[in-house]
């Protein structure tokens, strides 16, 4: 019998089917090899490997305690943020500061309560140099903690109209309120939403209720400024963060008072401020 010349190999057909089956195969293993079954509180990450760290927990993760926050450390923040430690800033404050009776350490310790991530993620290290840089900023927006409210706010516009998921009310004033001093309608609106009070409305409850006040700082650090500083950026990028109007040649004196709070801050923690201290 005379093979016919355009007869099909099986075997070859086998092989080439076969190289195109592990090619299809070799491509879901780069989108993802959906094998993932790990250890209890491991995450599936996108690409079906188990792990904890955002690579894993985060976008794209497929079982486990996806989205989960980092862990916190052991820090207790109170033990850090002394009586002597907050003091030493608001004792600073002249007597007739509106602020001495409406900022406490009592009401700061409360609102942390909402936000347990402050201060308490890497390092005992890093966790002091979180609360130096927060008690740094707050230490310059409201001079020592003396203002409440900033000065001839009412007289400014802070109300971006092009905003229309978080819409100005008619002679609302979203000027700086509270430890930091918080602006705009297109904070207040979320920060009211986060911590439940109306912030379009009744954007003066960040200065008549202490509580409050300290949690929209702690809103505006957590979502601003806290991973930058945890992750070792430096205190220079948590400027740019609060009041980037400030950097690139801007106000260099402002930047630097900041950075003088944060490096003496530092200091009585017994942490090195680090480097990159400017913006
Ligand atoms: C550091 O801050 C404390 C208040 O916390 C203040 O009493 C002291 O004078 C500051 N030191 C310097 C060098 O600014």
């Amino acid at each position: 019998m005379v093979p016919s010349a355009n007869r099909q190999n099986p075997l070859l057909t086998s092989i080439l089917f076969g190289t195109l089956v592990s090619l299809l195969l070799l491509e879901s293993v780069v989108v993802g090899d959906g094998n993932c079954g790990c250890a209890p509180n491991f995450c599936c990450s996108q690409y079906g490997y188990c792990g904890t760290d955002p690579d894993y927990c985060g976008p794209g993760c497929r079982e486990g305690p996806c989205n989960a926050p980092p862990s916190t450390n052991d820090v207790t923040v109170a033990d850090i943020v002394t009586p002597e430690f907050f003091n030493g800033i608001i004792n600073q404050a002249g007597a007739d500061c509106a602020g001495k009776n409406f900022y406490s350490r009592d009401r700061f310790l409360e609102a942390l309560n909402s936000y347990p991530q402050f201060g308490r993620v890497g390092t005992q290290d890093d966790s002091k140099r979180e609360i130096a840089a927060f008690f740094a900023h707050v230490t310059h927006e409201t001079g020592h903690f003396c203002y409440i409210e900033e000065i001839d706010g009412a007289s400014k516009d802070y109300c971006d109209e092009t905003n229309s998921q978080y819409p100005c009310v008619a002679n609302k004033g979203y000027y700086g309120r509270g430890p930091l001093q918080l602006s705009w309608n297109y904070n207040y609106g979320p920060a009211g939403n986060s911590i439940v009070f109306d912030g379009l409305s009744a954007p003066e409850t960040v200065a008549t209720d202490p509580l409050v006040s300290f949690k929209t700082a702690l809103w505006f650090w957590m979502n601003n400024a806290h991973s930058i500083i945890t992750s070792g950026q430096g205190f220079g990028p948590t400027v740019r963060a609060i009041n980037g109007g400030e950097c690139d040649g801007r106000n260099p004196d402002t930047v630097r008072s900041r950075a003088e709070y944060y490096t003496n801050y530092s200091s009585q923690l017994g942490v090195s401020a680090g480097d990159n201290l400017t913006c």
